[in-house]
């Protein structure tokens, strides 16, 4: 508790502070028989007195709330500056395309120009990508040289293996188990039980984008179970 030690020239005027302690009282006496005792014995006191209000007692608070606010600014910097790599972690990659899509990557992680594209893939090609989430993704050459409106999510829908077009049997076959897609990922053969995903295969200023599809398939009719 901070105390302010009083000049002893005054003592009566500083004993009559109500919260003195006298630093000459005996022990085990009560205030008022220390008062007595001074005055019979006409001593000369050393008070110690506060001249603070009680709820005043604690030693700056500005001071205090200028240390908090320190301490806090210090761990807020580096506790964001570690989840800003995580949120980046956590972001799906490749996003950028127009309306939320992935911009498709070949095989070294380019982004895929559709119009070169088909200058190197012949009709009824089905070359793998990066789609949407990173999962590879097939883009399909048209007959009639264009791409397709939709793309191949080539994860086996029965354990997971990345499934190979084969182009001698125009299906996908998974080496895996057997399991066997016609050329649109349509499930001919299990164990898979369900045909591969799709994705919406569009074209944003001359890049292949992936869009989530959401839309009843196409080649079942049903729900699709991926979304
Ligand atoms: S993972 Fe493809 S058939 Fe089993």
């Amino acid at each position: 508790m901070a105390g302010t030690v009083l000049s002893p020239a005054n003592p009566s005027q500083l004993c009559s502070s109500r919260s003195a302690i006298f630093s000459a009282s005996p022990k085990g006496l009560t205030r008022t028989h220390q008062l007595a005792v001074v005055r019979e014995k006409g001593m000369k006191v050393k008070c110690q007195a506060t001249s603070v209000p009680a709820d005043d007692r604690v030693p700056d608070m500005e001071k205090r709330n200028l240390l908090n606010l320190l301490l806090l600014g210090a761990l807020s910097l580096p506790t964001a500056g570690m989840l800003v790599p995580y949120g980046s972690f956590l972001a799906p990659p490749g996003s950028g395309g127009g309306g939320g899509g992935t911009i498709a990557k070949d095989a070294v992680g380019n982004d895929v120009i559709a119009e070169q594209w088909l200058k190197e893939h012949n009709p009824g090609d089905r070359t793998l990508t990066q789609g949407l989430k990173g999962d590879p993704t097939y883009l399909v050459v048209e007959k009639d040289r264009t791409l397709a409106t939709y793309g191949i999510n080539a994860v086996c829908t029965h354990l997971g293996c990345v499934v190979p077009w084969n182009t001698a049997e125009n299906k996908f076959l998974c080496p895996c188990h057997g399991s066997q897609y016609n050329d649109q990922g349509r499930v001919v053969r299990g164990p898979a039980p369900l045909s591969l995903a799709l994705a919406h295969c569009d074209i944003d200023d001359g890049k292949v984008v992936f869009v989530p599809w959401t839309e009843t398939d196409f080649r079942t009719g049903d729900a699709p179970w991926w979304a």
